[in-house]
């Protein structure tokens, strides 16, 4: 299964998608890298992957709809099957969703549906939480609210600032993401409607 990753800042996410990926008999591999910050460093980690990075920048479209309509003409040509938003910080408008229906998915610093949108783990510290961690979930036209796929938890610390939590969420998320686009190109996760079907544990 071909994958696009729409990420803007770091890319570490991207980066363990493509660590876990590509490896002999991985039934999914990343086609293409879609940014929309020029100079963000998970440009140059595509490049040193070898994968093709578009870069678009988002300031150079009248709205959200002629901006999303370019990129999602620019993955449909690729041939990508499977959309990860992977530190993508924008709003996916329904001009990109109405093409990849059911095949677009995010991961957030959160267990949604606590804490949705920006700045996830300070959030949740600042709620007194005890426990937080990342969710996998299909994109639908709200922030952050669609059908959820898998959860990883893990410890707040009373030591913890924002960026050590932040951290211990992360190391998560490299596993369960790549976790997660593996069931679906497998077919071992599936969505009926709103429901997510799934036919293993993915942990
Ligand atoms: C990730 O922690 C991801 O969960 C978060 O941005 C970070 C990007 O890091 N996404 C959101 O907060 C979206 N609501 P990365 O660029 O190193 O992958």
């Amino acid at each position: 299964m071909k994958v696009g990753v729409l990420a803007s800042g770091s890319g570490s996410n991207f980066q363990a998608l493509v660590d876990s990926l590509h490896v002999e008999g991985s039934p999914a591999r990343v086609a293409c890298l879609v940014c929309n910050v020029p100079g963000a460093k998970v440009i140059e980690r595509a490049a040193k992957a070898g994968i093709e990075a578009i870069v678009v920048d988002h300031k150079a479209f009248a709205n959200r709809e002629a901006y999303d309509t370019r990129i999602a003409d620019a993955l449909t040509s690729r041939g990508v099957e499977l959309v990860c938003l992977a530190g993508y910080m924008r709003i996916v408008t329904p001009a990109f969703l109405s093409k990849f229906t059911g095949r677009v998915i995010n991961v957030h610093p959160a267990l949604l549906p606590a804490f949705p949108g920006l700045h996830a783990p300070k959030q949740a510290m600042e709620h007194g939480a005890v426990i937080a961690g990342c969710t996998v979930h299909f994109v639908d036209e709200g922030t952050d609210t669609g059908p959820i796929i898998a959860q990883a938890s893990v410890p707040i610390l009373p030591t913890d600032d924002e960026a050590a939590l932040t951290a211990r969420i992360q190391k998560e998320e490299h596993r369960l993401f790549p976790a997660v686009v593996r069931a679906i190109a497998t077919k071992a996760v599936t969505l009926e409607g709103r429901r997510v079907k799934r036919t293993q544990v993915i942990a």
